[in-house]
This record gives structure tokens, C-alpha cells and sequence, in this order.
């Protein structure tokens, strides 16, 4: 029993350390949600505390009638009155939390789309909308106002570091903000089972400074910097990807799949998952699966040799 202790603890501690501990405080509002949270854990410690002292101390003393309007005094104050007040606080500051926190404006506004097992991300600019996936990136100390939907089952958006969780809904838009006060690479997920590669369902939250932002958002705005006739791009024309796949600047205007136009702009891919590199698109391509079950692209396995690199050198020049 022990043992088993002994082991549980380690891994229930590796949750909370590194890029997705949501003890980091990386963010204005997790930082709201972890003082609640220390409030409500030191509390109900003191409470277990002089809830068991008064148990083991009735039980020592000896019964005395004499006693009997302090003992219903204290039991209406200590067991009626004191939790109503306590948990009224609670409820309140809770209430107040949650209205901050799905606040309807920020300086900036993304949304993010839940899909089968990946995210469209999209950021709303006054020179229109700018498409990207599976990656965010968010200026410091600015709010981002998030607005969340899915696409055809429930998904829960959720940067551990940065703030709290919300659910994301077919047919339905929910809220969400998060004001980051520490640059760095932050880990999202999908913290809601939505089938087969709900486990998988991850993304990077890069958190920069407000001029690399700028530069960043700008570059993604732009199309494609796509070479006619480039070798890479025929590949992609023939074996029909962009019947799903968009690629801005290109005729590659497909609406299911991520969009692919600064594909390799991007750390991870997969949503998350691998490094951003020849080899790992490559697999990608050929044993699609084996990289990620479940997904609706279907793997290339023949697409080998020539015409896989010029696939693949065309895909990493999407900068
Ligand atoms: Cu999406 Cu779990």
C-alpha cells in the first residue's frame, strides 16, 4: 500500500511540473484561479482540523446536561451559520473569477475552432481574419480574448500555465481570456475526451514580446511565397491535397484540413506533437497513422523517393 503510494506521488507531481503546470502562473488569470485554489486547500485543512479537534475533545469530555444551550449555540454558529458565511464568500469570489475570466473584450481576438484532433486557430485583425492551426502565439501582458466553438464534438480548451479551461461547443461560442505575464512556450491541450485522438489533441502557446508579435502576425497575414511552377508544389497539385488544404497564394483552397500556407513557421506538428522537420513531415505524409491514429487524412504510401522530397522541401519552404 505504501509503495504504491510512494509511486502514485512522483507521477501525480510530474503533471504540475514543466510547461503545462497551472501552479506556473504564467498567466493573469491562472494566477486568480491558484490563490483560490490555496485559499480553498489551506481552509478546508484548518477546518478538518478544528472539525476533528472539537470531535475528539466531545468525545473525552464527559456528558454534562448543565452544558446543553452553549453546546445547541454552537453547533447553529459552528455548523449552520459559519459554513453558510464561508461558502457564501466562496460562491462570490467564484462567481467573480469566472465573469473576469470569460470577459467580452481584450486587445486582441482569436478564435479557436476545436476539430478532429487539431485546432484552427484564427486571429481577427482590422485588415481581416488571419487563418493558422495548432499553434498559438500571444503578446505579453496584452489580453487575448478568446472565442471558442468546435466543429462537430465537444472539445475543452485548456493552457494550464496561463488560465482556467472552457468547454468548446458545436453550434455554440464560448469565452475565454487570458493575459500572459511571462514570455515562453506554454503547452495547451484538450482536456475533454472527444474520441479517438482526443489524447494527441495538444498545441504550443508561444508567448513573445509585443514587436516580435507584430512581426510574427504580420508575416502570417501574408500569402505563400510560392516560386511558379515549383516542383514541390506540383506533387502537391497532383496527389489532390489541396482538395483539403489551403495554401494562400496558391489555387490550394481546401477548408477541412489545417491550414498549410506558413506550415513550417510552425515549432510542431500534428498538432502538437513532433518537431517541425523534413523527416517527420515526410512520415507524416507516407504512414500518416502510425503518427497519429484515427485522423481523417489518409496516408501516401507510395508518394517515396523524388517526388516525396520535392513534397516535402516545397512543404518546409512555407515559412
Ligand atoms: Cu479534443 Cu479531447
Amino acid at each position: 500500500m505504501r509503495r504504491g503510494i510512494l509511486l502514485i506521488v512522483p507521477a501525480l507531481l510530474a503533471g504540475c511540473a514543466g510547461r503545462h503546470n497551472w501552479l506556473a502562473s504564467a498567466g493573469a488569470e491562472a494566477q486568480r484561479v491558484e490563490d483560490l485554489f490555496w485559499v480553498l486547500l489551506i481552509g478546508a485543512v484548518l477546518i478538518w482540523c478544528l472539525v476533528i479537534g472539537a470531535a475528539v475533545y466531545a468525545h473525552r469530555r464527559q456528558v454534562d446536561p448543565s452544558l446543553e444551550t452553549q453546546a445547541r449555540r454552537f453547533i447553529l454558529w459552528g455548523g449552520a451559520v459559519f459554513p453558510t458565511v464561508v461558502v457564501g464568500a466562496l460562491l462570490v469570489w467564484g462567481l467573480v473569477i469566472l465573469r473576469d475570466i470569460t470577459a467580452d473584450e481584450g486587445d486582441l481576438t482569436v478564435r479557436v475552432d476545436g476539430e478532429r484532433w487539431w485546432w484552427r486557430v484564427i486571429y481577427e485583425t482590422p485588415e481581416g481574419d488571419v487563418v493558422t492551426a495548432n499553434e498559438i502565439r500571444l503578446p505579453v501582458d496584452r489580453t487575448a480574448f478568446f472565442r471558442l466553438t468546435a466543429d462537430d464534438v465537444i472539445h475543452s480548451f485548456w493552457v494550464p500555465a496561463l488560465g482556467g479551461k472552457m468547454d468548446m461547443i458545436p453550434g455554440r461560442e464560448t469565452t475565454l481570456a487570458l493575459t500572459p505575464v511571462a514570455t515562453g512556450n506554454w503547452g495547451g491541450l484538450c482536456a475533454e475526451y472527444c474520441g479517438g485522438a482526443h489524447a494527441l489533441m495538444r498545441f504550443d502557446t508561444i508567448v513573445m514580446e509585443q514587436e516580435a508579435f507584430d512581426a510574427w502576425l504580420a508575416a502570417q497575414a501574408a500569402p505563400a511565397q510560392v516560386a511558379e511552377g515549383d516542383p514541390g508544389l506540383e506533387v502537391f497539385q497532383a496527389e489532390g491535397c489541396g482538395a483539403c488544404h489551403t495554401i494562400r497564394g496558391t489555387e490550394a483552397q481546401g477548408p477541412v484540413g489545417p491550414d498549410l500556407t506558413h506550415l513550417a513557421s510552425r515549432e510542431k506538428l500534428g498538432a502538437g506533437l513532433y518537431d517541425m522537420t523534413p523527416e517527420t513531415v515526410a512520415r507524416w505524409i507516407t504512414d500518416t497513422h502510425a503518427m497519429k491514429p484515427d485522423i481523417d487524412m489518409p496516408p501516401y504510401p507510395d508518394l517515396q523517393g523524388d517526388r516525396l522530397d520535392r513534397l516535402v522541401a516545397f512543404l518546409m519552404s512555407l515559412d
